[in-house]
């Protein structure tokens, strides 16, 4: 099985887990910086104060990058590096930090393609209740419009948002992400609401600056896929990976992305959530419908289901089923069920925007990463990819996570998912064995082992 010749092949990063410096030259606190003060918050107390130090090595990402083969290079402007108080009064270094970026790409013949929020939220945006606030959406919208103005001719591809599913369930419930503040039902969702304004008003106003310009939203959640691919649990895959669940609501793309695309919140009636749903207006419906150009999906893992007497059930994992090193269970079946399931419900063109995993990486005493979990990993997964696309999912790219191993949230420095591992005491980059298998996928459009 082969990709397609036109597949876009990239790499993935983000602001806060890369750059560090973020108060550098006239840059605003994000709400990371912050979190990452408060002991216990972080594996080890770790914060992204100096992370890859990309601040002043992405040319060298950059060139990694290409000389990976990579065609496309997502990343995220700091929204609290450009817009420091979240007002509009622009942090001109920060502007030209990312005109230095983006000039590399083109440079090497790399495409942009732009997150304009992975989490980075100013933290005097925080002040006035971040995402509890409507005016951050607002904020936002005016930020997406400067960035689309700026760049117009040079960035074709942005996201709006990156796992807005995060920022509420980790961000705003559990309380493991920033900003760490717990909320309940009513308040979670007036988050999702003002996420979802965010997207809407920020992708008219990115189009009406740049027409040219084409926006999707990053979007994760749970996705199953069929224990045996007979009609039955096909179906029930489906059901589950589309069900309205009271519990993990948070965590599932249809609260979002119904929405967005389809212009309409899923069916709960009858429940809690159904209820705030219904209490979202038509106006506001109307600005969260901005149906974007192409979806991104974060796919890391997903369940394996099968039609039980009463409706779809969950295959319990056996003792020992295989995980990576973070414990996250190793499902390559995600990367073709999920994948066809999104695409029927959606029918948009889709990129995968994210998937990896994380391995106990280290330098080896022949001065080489061997990581050969990361190629079996990424093989199963691909070739379960490549199956999906020959079966009808619009499927156009693929964006591994990461790039270079990086500042992992809440795991700190722990947990590395790059193909390009990060010495951090000498700020050192050393290709990963990875790095060189998928700089051939690249090539030949062939995934083998
Ligand atoms: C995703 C995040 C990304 C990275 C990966 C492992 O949820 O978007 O920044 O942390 O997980």
């Amino acid at each position: 099985m082969k990709f397609p010749k036109e597949f876009v092949w990239g790499a993935a990063s983000s602001a806060y887990q890369i750059e560090g410096h973020s108060t550098e030259k006239g840059g605003g606190v994000c709400i990371w910086d912050t979190f990452c003060q408060t002991p216990g918050n972080i594996y080890n107390d770790d914060n992204g104060d100096v992370a890859c130090d990309a601040y002043h090595r992405f040319a060298e990402d950059i060139r990694l990058l290409k000389e990976m083969g990579g065609k496309a290079y997502r990343f995220s402007t700091s929204w609290a590096r450009l817009d420091p108080n979240a007002d509009g009064h622009w942090n001109e270094d920060g502007i030209r930090y990312y005109d230095r970026v983006v000039d590399e790409c083109l440079k090497q013949g790399i495409t942009p393609w732009i997150t304009l929020y992975h989490w980075e939220l100013p933290q005097a945006a925080q002040d006035r209740g971040g995402w509890q606030n409507r005016r951050t959406a607002e904020g936002f919208g005016r930020f997406a419009g400067m960035m689309a103005a700026h760049f117009r001719g040079r960035v074709k591809h942005y996201f709006t948002l990156n796992e807005p599913q995060c920022t509420v369930g980790l961000g705003h419930d559990a309380c493991i992400h920033a900003p760490g503040v717990k909320l309940d039902r009513a308040g979670c969702f007036g988050v999702l609401v003002n996420q979802l304004l965010a997207h809407g008003i920020a992708m008219k106003t990115i189009k009406a600056l740049d027409p040219e310009a084409k926006v999707g939203i990053a979007s994760t959640g749970r996705l199953c896929y069929p224990e045996f691919e007979m009609p039955a649990d096909i179906n029930a895959a489906r059901e589950a990976t589309f069900a309205v669940s009271d519990n993990d609501w948070e965590f599932t793309h249809h609260w979002y992305l119904d929405p967005i695309v389809l212009g309409r919140f899923p069916e709960a009636e009858g429940t809690e959530l159904g209820r705030l749903a219904s209490q979202v207006s038509p106006e506001d419906m109307e600005i969260i419908h901005a149906v974007p150009d192409f979806l991104g999906y974060n796919i890391y893992n997903g369940h394996s289901v099968r039609a039980g007497a009463n409706g779809p059930e969950y295959i319990v994992r056996y003792p020992g089923f295989p995980r990576t090193a973070m414990k996250w269970p190793i499902t390559p079946r995600v990367l073709d069920w999920g994948v066809r399931f999104l695409h029927e419900r959606y029918g948009l063109p889709g990129y995968i925007t994210e998937n990896g995993l994380s391995c106990n990486d280290r330098v080896y005493l022949d001065g080489k990463v061997h990581d050969l979990d990361r190629i079996d990993f990424l093989t199963r997964y691909l070739q379960n990819l490549c199956k999906a696309v020959k079966n009808g999912a619009d499927i156009r790219g693929y964006f591994h996570w990461a790039l270079t191993d990086n500042f992992e949230w809440h795991s700190g420095y722990a947990d590395r998912f790059g193909l390009v591992f990060v010495d951090y005491p000498a700020v050192k980059r050393i290709p990963k064995d990875s790095f060189h298998w998928y700089r051939e996928v690249v090539r030949t459009g062939i995934v083998t082992f």
